[in-house]
């Protein structure tokens, strides 16, 4: 003997399982589209994460035309600040030491001012508030207390001219 079979109608469909399935639908195409806008957002935003990368070498002339005199030279660099591009000139100050090339900025650690060489002290003076430099750029008196800045220099092996960089 069988039992007897009921055929009843299937169940309505539950209302939560269809708003599961919508809600992560609407997930999955949010994400997609979050993902598509990454290129995008890259590129427009890129130069902003390049900021303060350093320059290109930058000729200062034939390395025949400096030696262990300091000389002062302006420097031209380009600039990259976020979005802006500009080109910015400098005073340094390039000389053969003990060591090799060296290049310093002539921009005083305290405020800004441009110090000067002076010869016969051997020493760098800013005329601003009176700070001192040794002949490396050292401080030797306040108010400035920190050294003069270097520049990253190198002779090109191919040219022979002096190249410099802001750091
Ligand atoms: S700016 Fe040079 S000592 Fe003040």
């Amino acid at each position: 003997m069988s039992e007897p079979t009921s055929l009843s109608p299937a169940p309505p469909p539950d209302p939560r399982a269809r708003r599961r399935f919508l809600g992560w639908t609407a997930s999955l195409s949010s994400l997609t589209a979050a993902l598509m806008l990454v290129p995008g957002l890259a590129a427009f935003l890129g130069p902003l994460v390049k900021l303060d990368q350093g320059g290109d070498w930058v000729s200062l002339g034939p390395e025949s035309e400096f030696g262990e005199e300091r000389k002062v030279v302006p420097f031209t660099y380009a600039r990259q600040d976020g979005w802006f591009h500009s080109l910015q000139t400098r005073q340094i100050v390039v000389w053969k030491g003990a060591e090799g090339w060296v290049a310093i900025s002539t921009e005083c650690t305290h405020a800004g001012c441009a110090v000067q060489w002076k010869k016969a002290e051997s020493k760098f003076h800013c005329p601003c508030h009176g700070a001192e430099f040794d002949q490396n750029g050292s401080v030797t008196k306040p108010p400035a207390d920190r050294a003069l800045a270097r520049l990253p220099i190198r002779v090109n092996p191919q040219s022979r001219e002096l190249e410099v960089k802001e750091s």
